[in-house]
């Protein structure tokens, strides 16, 4: 089967146009990758050596870090400096599938790229988030990065403490403590690109599965592309919200209280993490304990 006919690909594609039209893709802004099952390798294996023009012609790389867990494993991945827009056109000049060798060091493009490139370079931060994630439960796949513009906002107003920053947007939707109740991450301004940033990123997705990069953007992680993409869509939504909240005034008249979230806890048979359900003082501004 072709790469592009395949459901996984399909997928992956969809979800990178549908947060270009959400606005979160400026330019080349964002990256996603995919750990393929191995069935899905075995379905497109035939189709891969489609590499026309790629500067590398699949000569072994080096990812900048080391991801023993991943060894011998291909992912989807999108191209350094492509537009997300463009994916819809021709994801094969757009999108690679990249193969990591049996020491986790080093990588190598099997598919696509076909116009030349590389990997995004933010390839250390998803393979590490990958491999964590997969040491915590190898059901998840999917890593997501994009500059949704409301979460970005909160960046320059809120403290960037992961418990202020979980629950001010658990307080702006009912379903967020059940979506994500681990919490939020937040990873204070870095210079982005490198290992550095995707040591610390990945240090938090061994426990939760948003993290958001301060005046920067955020990443999530999923079992598959609906539930990746939904988690962003719905922490933006809530990040919008609480936007339009702060917009009218610095005080909540009313809120969703601690209680309340515990309840849904039950309801919902999901384990909210007491840490972010602290008890705010009397009259606190938000984004105040
Ligand atoms: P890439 O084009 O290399 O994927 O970079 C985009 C980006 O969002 C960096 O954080
Ligand atoms: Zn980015």
């Amino acid at each position: 089967m072709k790469v592009i006919d395949a459901e996984f690909a399909k997928g992956f594609f969809r979800m990178c146009v549908d947060g270009f039209y959400q606005g979160w893709h400026e330019r080349n802004g964002g990256n996603a990758s995919y750990r393929i099952k191995p069935e899905e390798v075995d379905e497109v294996r035939n189709d891969f050596g489609n590499i026309n023009g790629s500067v590398q012609d699949g000569e072994w790389q080096d990812i900048g870090t080391t991801v023993k867990n991943l060894a011998c494993e291909f992912f989807m991945v999108t191209g350094s400096g492509k537009f997300m827009r463009n994916i819809e056109l021709d994801p094969a000049a757009n999108v690679c599938i990249l193969e990591v060798d049996e020491t986790g060091t080093k990588y190598r493009i099997v598919w696509g790229l076909t116009k030349g490139g590389r990997p995004t370079s933010e390839l250390p931060t998803h393979l590490m988030n990958l491999e964590v994630l997969k040491n915590r439960d190898a059901r998840f796949r999917v890593v997501y990065h994009c500059h949704p513009t409301n979460i970005i906002a909160l960046t320059y107003v809120l403290p960037l403490d992961s418990e202020i920053f979980t629950r001010e947007i658990w307080e702006m939707a009912t379903e967020c403590p059940i979506d994500f109740p681990e919490g939020i991450g937040v990873v204070p301004w870095m210079v982005c690109g490198g290992r550095e940033i995707g040591v610390k990123t990945s240090e938090l997705m061994k426990k939760q599965k948003i993290v958001i990069w301060a005046h920067h953007g955020a990443f999530a992680a999923g079992y598959d592309f609906d539930e990746t993409f939904g988690l962003m869509h719905t922490v933006e939504k809530a990040a919008e919200v609480l936007v339009k909240v702060m917009s009218i005034n610095v005080y909540k008249r009313q809120t969703i209280e601690p209680d309340q979230i515990r309840q849904l806890g039950k309801t919902f048979g999901v384990d909210i993490d007491e840490r972010f359900l602290y008890e705010k003082r009397p009259g606190a501004r938000i984004g105040e304990r």
